[in-house]
């Protein structure tokens, strides 16, 4: 019979918060923000590194939470879609994706904001194809990723015109 490694006492730092957590060092990042932290907006798709629908960031940068230890991300900043929306008032990339139709089941929406948003810290003003490049490792299903292709660079385009106004 096997047995259970010992669950570890850690502090994650999830959407600027520290939450003090408890989990078994084998589990995944994926699985304690939804089971643990009960953030759900992290889809679970194919747990394979695949479809990136568990995107999330990890000190700034994409992570697959599905291929990721918990334990990892210890005193780093992580973020969810959760984290995105300011005060009452949805992130550019959530407003555009709304606008565009851009989310139709919604399922690859997180983690395709999130993929969007690495992008747009690096790169204010995206070509197509360095759009279409940022989000090829988040699958899309419903849309055939031309409204999402477009709600990014609108978001780009009002983010650029927030900066400058
Ligand atoms: S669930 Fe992580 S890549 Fe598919
Ligand atoms: S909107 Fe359904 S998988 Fe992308």
């Amino acid at each position: 019979m096997s047995v259970a490694p010992p669950k570890m006492l850690a502090t994650l730092r999830v959407n600027g918060a520290e939450i003090a957590c408890a989990f078994n060092p084998n589990r995944t990042l994926l699985e304690v923000l939804r089971e643990d932290l009960a953030l759900t907006g992290t889809k679970h798709g194919c747990e394979m590194g695949h479809c990136g629908a568990c995107t999330v960031l990890v000190d700034g940068e994409t992570v697959l939470s599905c291929l990721t230890l918990a334990v990892e991300c210890v005193d780093r900043e992580i973020v969810t879609v959760e984290g995105m929306a300011g005060a009452g008032e949805l992130h550019p990339l959530q407003r555009a994706f709304v606008e565009c139709g851009a989310a139709q089941c919604g399922y690859c929406t997180p983690g395709m904001l999130l993929s969007a948003a690495a992008l747009l810290e690096s790169n204010g003003a995206p070509r197509k194809s360095e759009i279409e490049a940022a989000l090829a490792g988040n699958l899309c299903r419903c849309t055939g990723y031309v409204k999402i292709v477009e709600a990014v660079a609108l978001a780009a385009e009002r983010m650029r015109e927030a900066a400058h106004a």
